[in-house]
């Protein structure tokens, strides 16, 4: 599914500052030479992580789901000078690319690339997070939400990627089990009183969480 008209699309990113020369190179090489380059957040969805980003001004960042670090970079933009992000990706063949990235930006001291299952790392991560980005495995959305709840700061915030599954979600006749998993997630944040909620429609959209 494409998320936007053509047009629309192209003129929303007209208007929306571009894309640094870094980031524009993650963006082209992913498409070139990554498998399955529509897992980049890309240039609306990353100038929108940026700027939630710059709005929280996080000391913590975790993300979920690294692949070649183009939203990792947008999230590090809003960091606090003395602020850390940690994300985790289990490819380990891709991490040698994505930390090849990192190294050549302005955030290499502060981005921390942990490679393995999200599951068995984020426990052991003793950290209380600003904000939290989860864009790994649509089947675990609700486990990493539960892992991670407790060491979220009152008022930090959670955003989850790909909520609209391509608008698989709204559509009863779609029931595989990532689409399953991706509903049951939308719900249960629905109905958590821990968290304020809103779904943006922004690219496949975006979840937005406060911790109340
Ligand atoms: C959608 S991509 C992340 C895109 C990235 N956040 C961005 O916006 O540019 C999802 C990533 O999650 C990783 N992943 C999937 N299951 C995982 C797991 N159980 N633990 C850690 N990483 C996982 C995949 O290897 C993939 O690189």
């Amino acid at each position: 599914m494409e998320f936007l008209a053509e047009d629309l699309q192209q003129y929303v990113e007209d208007h929306t500052e571009p894309e640094s020369d870094l980031l524009q190179q993650i963006n082209r090489e992913t498409h070139l030479h990554v498998l399955k380059p529509r897992m980049l957040s890309g240039h609306l969805q990353g100038r929108v992580l940026s700027m939630l980003s710059h709005m929280i001004q996080p000391k913590r960042i975790l993300e979920i789901g690294t692949y070649t670090g183009y939203a990792s970079l947008c999230l590090a933009e809003g960091l606090r000078p003395e602020g850390k992000l940690i994300t985790i990706d289990n490819n380990e063949e891709l991490s040698v690319r994505t930390k090849g990235y990192f190294a050549k930006s302005d955030f290499a001291d502060q981005i921390e690339m942990k490679v393995g299952n999200a599951l068995d790392i984020i426990p052991t991560l003793k950290e209380n997070w600003d904000l939290v980005f989860i864009d790994a495995d649509k089947s675990n959305y609700a486990n990493y939400f539960d892992q991670v709840i407790d060491q979220v700061n009152i008022g930090g915030y959670l955003i989850a990627d790909n909520v609209l599954w391509s608008g698989k979600v709204f559509d009863k006749t779609k029931n595989d089990n990532d689409t399953v998993a991706i509903r049951a997630f939308n719900e249960k944040m629905h109905v958590d009183p821990r968290v304020q909620n809103v779904l943006f429609p922004i690219r496949d959209g975006l979840m937005i969480l406060r911790k109340l």
